[in-house]
């Protein structure tokens, strides 16, 4: 009997039992994350001794300045995932184009989407980072897996989940069956089952947003933060709670563990470029975990999950959390004023 509790192995080896004619691809995958998670978070960690928490001279996909761990991260993704043979191709924020499986290597049947480092620009001052992913099935025709294969919708992931590289490394996964939390014991190298069968209340007075960009929302955003900002004075007769990290698996995982709403919505600034976040590798895994857990997520007009999507690297605005605020959220779309 162990006495440190339920490995995320055995967590993954036991949810495959209850599909007897499962490959075990996607427990092998699962496990390769977590060890790419306990090699980030091993860095992370050491940055400031290693001298690794600064910038890089190079800037991402979307023209973002890269730390050098963003760089570092992704390489541990793509080294640990790479030849293992579980994975058809892969997707990072740091990258623009598909990354190919090498021939040398046996291909899976699966397609991985990944931010190797989100909120990376909190490095510096010690504030949690976190790693997203997102799995999909490849499509059965496609030989050569490129862009096309990556655009499905978010209620097509197989598996989501996030590492939070905080005060403690924790990772949260959702296989489509409730959502869990893995605790790292550094002391014996594995993740622990420490947050089984999460679920977000469903009422909350706590909202994350950017203030900064107040004068550039939509009215629907600004009516519903007026509303909280007015507190047990206004319609709402309760006080709210900001609470801001700029760092969004920081926010969802405040979210997973006490409830609260996240907003990134679209405004006047980023309404070209369709939003902020990233739908296929921080949205859409993030909004299937938010669900799983009994929340809500949607761009203020659509839920997240039945987007369809156009680009790889496809932004749009992120309004999720407990489910009773998002449904406000959503209704002050509908009939803005
Ligand atoms: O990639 C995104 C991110 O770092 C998120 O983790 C975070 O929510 C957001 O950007 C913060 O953006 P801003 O700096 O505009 O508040």
């Amino acid at each position: 009997m162990s006495t440190i509790g339920k490995t995320l192995n055995q967590f993954i080896i036991e949810s495959q039992r209850a599909f007897p004619d499962a490959s075990g691809d996607l427990s092998g995958l699962l496990n390769d994350i977590g060890v790419a998670c306990k090699q980030i978070a091993h860095l992370v960690t050491r940055s400031g001794i290693s001298g690794l928490g600064g910038y890089a001279e190079t800037h991402n996909v979307q023209g973002e300045p890269q730390k050098q761990l963003d760089i570092l991260s992704h390489d541990i993704f793509v080294q640990q995932l790479g030849w293992t043979g579980h994975l058809a191709a892969m997707i990072s924020e740091e990258i623009e184009d598909v990354i190919s499986i090498p021939t040398r290597y046996p291909r899976g049947q699966y397609l991985l989407a990944f931010d190797p480092l989100d909120g990376s620009s909190n490095l510096d001052v010690n504030v949690s980072v976190g790693s997203i992913f997102s799995i999909l099935r490849c499509p059965d025709s496609t030989t050569q897996p490129g862009m096309k294969a990556f655009l499905q919708p978010g209620t097509a992931q197989v598996c989501a989940g996030f590492t939070v590289y905080g005060p403690a490394t924790v990772l949260v996964l959702t296989l489509g069956n409730g959502v869990h939390g893995f605790t790292l014991d550094r002391d014996v190298g594995e993740f622990i089952l420490t947050h089984p069968n999460l679920r977000i209340p469903q009422q909350t007075a706590e909202f994350a947003i950017n203030m900064s960009n107040q004068r550039h929302w939509d009215s629907p955003v600004e009516k519903y933060i007026g509303e909280c900002l007015a507190g047990a004075d206004g319609v709402r007769e309760k006080n709210f709670n900001l609470r801001w990290v700029a760092s969004m698996v920081a926010e969802v995982y405040r979210i997973l563990m006490r409830g609260g709403v996240f907003l990134y919505p679209i405004d006047e600034r980023i309404r070209q470029q369709g939003g902020r976040l990233r739908l296929l590798y921080e949205a859409n895994p993030m909004s299937f975990i938010v669900e799983q857990a009994g929340g809500l997520s949607s761009t203020g007009e659509q839920r997240i999950l039945e987007l369809m999507p156009t680009e790889l690297h496809q932004r749009v605005p992120v309004i999720l959390g407990s489910s009773a605020e998002v449904a406000r959220l959503i209704r002050y779309h509908q009939k803005p004023e």
